[in-house]
Order: C-alpha cells, then sequence, then structure tokens
C-alpha cells in the first residue's frame, strides 16, 4: 500500500511540474508585478523601465554607461556569495554597502543611482533584488545583448554583507579562489568578466591608478570600442591585439586582471567566445547563474515568460443603484503569434457567484491600446460591464474569435480568471486629495463587502514605501486600520477609511481591504492609488428602501 502511494504520489509531482513549466503563470500570481515590469516596456500602460536604455548610448552623467551600471550593480551585489555557508548572493545589499573606506571595490556614483533607480519600481511585490534581475536583463537585451532570462522570488537583505569583491589587483590565484568562493569555475570567472565588461570602461575618479586623471577626455577609458553596446567586441579586440581596455594594457600592469583571465589556458576560454552567437548564449548562461544566486533558503520562481492573455486593472464596483455590479478592466493579449489582425472580437464569459456558468453571461472587449517588449508585443482590450449583483460574478474565461472563424478561449490553465465579489475596493466612491501642508494625500478608501457574510473589523492596510536614502535599501510598512460601517444595502455593506500618505511615494503606494469570512481573511489587495479623483464623484446612500443599518456618517 504504501509503495504504491508513493508512487502516485511522485507521479503526480511529476505531472505538476511539466504542467506548470509548459503552461507559464496562473493568474493571479506573486509574480505580476515583476512579469509587467519586466515585460510591458513601450506603448499602452507601459511601465518604461528601459527608457533610460532607449538607446543605450544615453549617458546623463558623461561617459557613464546606465547598461554598464546595472550589470556592474549585479555582479557587486552577488560578488560577496560564499557558496559553503550560503550568505550572500543577489539580495539587493549593495544598497547598504556604498561606503567604499569600507567595501573599497563599490566606488562611484554608478551604485547609488541604480538603487535610486530601481526603487521607482520597488513595492512589495517587487524586491530590490528581482529588481537587480530586471535591471540586468533589460540593460543587456536593450543593448543588443542576448535575453537573460527574469525569475523572481528574491528577499531584500535588511542589513550589509560581508566585503568580497575582487578588485583588480588580485593575483590569479586568488581570484580563482574568490570565483570559486562564489560558486563559479575558472571557465565560468572568465566568461562573467568577458560578459560584464562588454560595456563601459574604468573610470579615473574612482581608479586614478589605473586610468590616470586627465590621460581621457572625458575621465573614462572604455573597455573596448563599443561602449554602448553588448557585443563582444571586448573579446575580439583582446585576441586581434588592438585592444585599449585599461584591464589588459593599462598604464599599471599590477591592475590588469582582464589580461590575465582572458590568458587563463592560452586563451582556450575567452577564444571560442570571438563567435558572436557563442559570445551570447554563453553570456545569456553564465550573467543568469549570477543573478540567481541567492542566499539558501531562497526561493526562486520559474523563468517568467509573458502571460498569453493577463487581467490588468479589474475593478468592481456597486452601481448606484445598489442593484447592479459594474465590472471594468483590460485583458492584455500577447499577440506574437497572435497577431492582433487575426483577431476579430474578445468576449469574457463569466460564472455567478456560485460558480454557474450561464450563457448569457457575457461581455465584450475592444481593442485599446498596444505596448510592447523587447521581444514581445501586446494588446490590451478594455471592458465595461453591468451585473445583476444578485448573480454576481466568481471567474471569468476569454473566448477569442478569429477574423478566420476560429476560437481560441483562454482559462487561465483551467481554472478559470477568478474574481471575488466578498470585498473589493470601491473606487467610484474612493479619492485621493492633493498635497497638504505636511506633505501627504488623503486617501479615503470605500470598501464594499457582501452583505451579512463577513465578520468585522474590516481594514485597511496601506503598503507604505518607506524611501530609499544614500547606503540603505526601502522598505514596506503595513499597518492594518480598521475601517468605519457607512450604510448597508441589500447586497452591500460599504466601510471607509481615511489614511495619510506621504506624496513622495504615493505613485508606488498600494493599498489592500480585507475582512474575515468564517475566520479566513479574504482581501482585495495591491490596489494602485493612481487614477483616485481628488474629490470622490459620489457617495453610498444605500437606497433607503433596502437600508438595514444607516450609521451617521458624513464625507
Ligand atoms: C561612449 O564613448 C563616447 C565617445 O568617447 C562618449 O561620448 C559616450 O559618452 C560613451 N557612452 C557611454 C554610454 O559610455
Ligand atoms: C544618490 O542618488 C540620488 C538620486 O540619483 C541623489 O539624489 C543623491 O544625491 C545620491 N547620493 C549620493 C551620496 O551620491
Ligand atoms: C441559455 O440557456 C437556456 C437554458 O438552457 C436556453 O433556454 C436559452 O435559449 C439559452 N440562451 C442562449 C442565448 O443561448
Ligand atoms: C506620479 O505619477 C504622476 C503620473 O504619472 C506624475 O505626474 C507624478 O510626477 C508622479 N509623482 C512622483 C512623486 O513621482
Ligand atoms: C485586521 O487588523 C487587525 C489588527 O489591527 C488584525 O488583528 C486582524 O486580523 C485584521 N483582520 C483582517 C480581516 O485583515
Amino acid at each position: 500500500m504504501r509503495g504504491t502511494n508513493n508512487v502516485g504520489l511522485l507521479a503526480l509531482g511529476l505531472a505538476l511540474c511539466i504542467t506548470s513549466t509548459s503552461a507559464g503563470l496562473t493568474w493571479p500570481s506573486q509574480y505580476d508585478e515583476i512579469e509587467d515590469i519586466t515585460f510591458l516596456n513601450n506603448g499602452y500602460n507601459a511601465r518604461e523601465f528601459p527608457i533610460l536604455l532607449q538607446p543605450c548610448t544615453i549617458a546623463p552623467t558623461t561617459g557613464h554607461s546606465i547598461g554598464a551600471a546595472f550589470i556592474r550593480t549585479a555582479f557587486h551585489d552577488m560578488a560577496p556569495f560564499n557558496a559553503q555557508t550560503g550568505v550572500g548572493g543577489t539580495d539587493a545589499s549593495i544598497g547598504y554597502e556604498l561606503d567604499s573606506t569600507i567595501y573599497p571595490t563599490n566606488t562611484g556614483i554608478a551604485f547609488n543611482n541604480t538603487m535610486h533607480y530601481y526603487e521607482l519600481f520597488f513595492n512589495s511585490q517587487s524586491s530590490m533584488a528581482d529588481l537587480i534581475n530586471v535591471g540586468l536583463y533589460q540593460a543587456v537585451r536593450a543593448c543588443g545583448g542576448p535575453i537573460v532570462p527574469v525569475r523572481a522570488g528574491r528577499v531584500d537583505a535588511t542589513w550589509p554583507g560581508p566585503v568580497g569583491v575582487p578588485q583588480p589587483t588580485d593575483p590569479l590565484p586568488q581570484m580563482i579562489g574568490e570565483f570559486k568562493r562564489m560558486g563559479f569555475s575558472p571557465e565560468e570567472m572568465v566568461q562573467v568578466v568577458a560578459c560584464g565588461h562588454s560595456m563601459g570602461g574604468v573610470h579615473s575618479a574612482e581608479h586614478p591608478s589605473i586610468v590616470p586623471p586627465r590621460s581621457t577626455p572625458l575621465g573614462v577609458q572604455d573597455l573596448d570600442s563599443t561602449n554602448a553596446t553588448f557585443d563582444n567586441t571586448v573579446v575580439t579586440e583582446y585576441l586581434d591585439g588592438t585592444t585599449r581596455n585599461p584591464l589588459v594594457v593599462g598604464v599599471n600592469p599590477a591592475s590588469s586582471s582582464d589580461g590575465r583571465l582572458f590568458g587563463l589556458n592560452n586563451r582556450q576560454i575567452v577564444s571560442p567566445m570571438a563567435d558572436p552567437n557563442n559570445y551570447a548564449t554563453t553570456c545569456a548562461t553564465v550573467l543568469a547563474k549570477m543573478v540567481n544566486t541567492v542566499p539558501r533558503g531562497v526561493v526562486l520562481s520559474d523563468v517568467i515568460a509573458p502571460y498569453e492573455l493577463k487581467p490588468s486593472n479589474l475593478q468592481l464596483n456597486v452601481a448606484p443603484d445598489g442593484q447592479n455590479l459594474e465590472f471594468t478592466g483590460e485583458l492584455r493579449i500577447l499577440t506574437n503569434s497572435l497577431p492582433k489582425s487575426s483577431i476579430a472580437s474578445v468576449q469574457l464569459i463569466y460564472k455567478d457567484r456560485t460558480g454557474t456558468a450561464n450563457n448569457a453571461s457575457t461581455i465584450s472587449a475592444n481593442a485599446v491600446g498596444d505596448a510592447n517588449g523587447f521581444d514581445d508585443s501586446f494588446t490590451f482590450y478594455g471592458f465595461s460591464g453591468t451585473i445583476p449583483a444578485s448573480i454576481s460574478i466568481s471567474s471569468f474565461t476569454v473566448l477569442v474569435t478569429l477574423t478566420t472563424g476560429g476560437t481560441q478561449t483562454f482559462d487561465n490553465n483551467g481554472q478559470g480568471y477568478p474574481i471575488s465579489d466578498r470585498i473589493f475596493a470601491q473606487t467610484s466612491y474612493s479619492s485621493l486629495s492633493g498635497v497638504d501642508g505636511s506633505g501627504n494625500q488623503q486617501l479615503t478608501v470605500f470598501a464594499a463587502v457582501r452583505t451579512g457574510e463577513a465578520s468585522e473589523p474590516v481594514n485597511l492596510s496601506v503598503e507604505l514605501i518607506n524611501p530609499i536614502t544614500y547606503n540603505d535599501l526601502p522598505t514596506v510598512s503595513v499597518v492594518p486600520q480598521a475601517m468605519t460601517s457607512v450604510c448597508a444595502g441589500q447586497y452591500y455593506t460599504f466601510y471607509s477609511s481615511t489614511f495619510g500618505v506621504p506624496a513622495t511615494g504615493a505613485n508606488s503606494t498600494k493599498y489592500d481591504v480585507s475582512a474575515s469570512y468564517n475566520g479566513a481573511t479574504v482581501s482585495d489587495s495591491f490596489n494602485s492609488l493612481n487614477g483616485l479623483p481628488a474629490v470622490a464623484t459620489a457617495s453610498p446612500s444605500c437606497g433607503g428602501a433596502h437600508n438595514k443599518r444607516a450609521v451617521n456618517f458624513s464625507a
């Protein structure tokens, strides 16, 4: 019996593994935010992470390559890793390690600037450490390099890590030992450096002994002649003897670390990388290993691929009559292999709140905008439908009808796209005021809670961003506060609460509303403040006749 059970469990485990890798993410996922930031680069609803890399020649500070800064940040964050103890790795601890009197290799403005840029995308669903992976992917790809895949799940450090980035003056055996400590073979060591040194240069301000002050027009000696392209020129120029890489032919031979590494094994490690395709595939592999080197205990996701269909900005609101629900949102369709021109119509088909399919329950969606990533294109289809509150909704699937007459159904890996009608932020009554004298914006949140089903308190939790400062990391703090009951209608009871949000972080702040149903917490989470009006356009009345509990309320 026991043996049979074991075999059964094993088989099930294998089946689940295969399904999850081939089917991609199931929505909603804890990786949805990183998926957006990674792929929604330009166009409608774009997150625009790579705008500083489009084109790669952008250098807000002359001679400082942004792509090189993102790659260097990823390496310096990982490099103190100890494969034996599992301490260190990609955990954004670099944010605490900017004092170059303690961390001698972390000189210059690149790390602080990079961390401040990543903070624009930081929140409870996107750790700084995962943004280091996103930044690596974006820098390499935007500058013409291969896809270094993005995985998520990294956890931000809360204190500085050990010193551990190799120095250009480290003798070869010591360098090999340092990379071994990180878990990298000598071959991988050479590859990481050959890939990591594709862009940017060495700055006199940071390394006067390698690039003497005033020896170059811009105070920087580039590592190769294509300082803003992720390509193998750093290798080919080394091999053909034309290199001006200061870490190969600089004034100080003791600092010629690239020369020593590239020369390892009679150049046999670096030589194959003279082939551009070999360079691209080698770099994709070894840079992924670099950024996926994480502290022991951290569990990374599978490689994140864009959803074929991803709901976005979904919103339920109780209609003014209290008898209907207004359901609005957008469906993001990946159009790589399903071109927009092949799509004739898009329809949501929803199940009622008991989970029963009702053949009349459809809402049509129309194209509202296009977006793209480096390798992906998307079209958003917007919808707005009215659903009787008595029937309501629990999930939907999406039916795409093709111009050929065929159809394609998106069902979220067989599960449908779940929607909870039990509690949601009632955005039509909510608002975000202008900035007050103390630099705050007053957030007023209304929550709609299915009447008679939940137990109080109904909580508002604001995911407040504690901003990054120099030599520190941003954090999120969440303090739940009980919401006040406003009035109860036949189907929904409204609650409200206000919270002063610092204006400087309002764009990244999210809020959740939650209530307890039979002991389990049900919440509408990760709601954005963007789009809330300064003054609410309506307030609840709960429709006199059905009003079970008119609580004293003044807006
Ligand atoms: C690349 O080199 C050129 C010429 O020296 C310089 O003007 C530019 O700022 C450099 N770009 C980057 C991104 O380093
Ligand atoms: C760190 O970067 C931010 C944003 O670029 C800048 O405002 C700040 O002055 C920098 N701090 C230091 C010490 O360089
Ligand atoms: C929906 O289903 C009902 C009962 O099965 C049927 O009578 C009705 O014709 C269907 N309506 C449509 C639009 O298919
Ligand atoms: C927040 O976002 C709005 C709209 O994108 C923008 O106008 C505003 O400058 C942003 N505020 C901050 C503090 O970044
Ligand atoms: C509401 O917040 C309190 C703490 O203030 C907490 O104990 C309770 O579990 C929360 N309930 C829900 C449903 O979030």
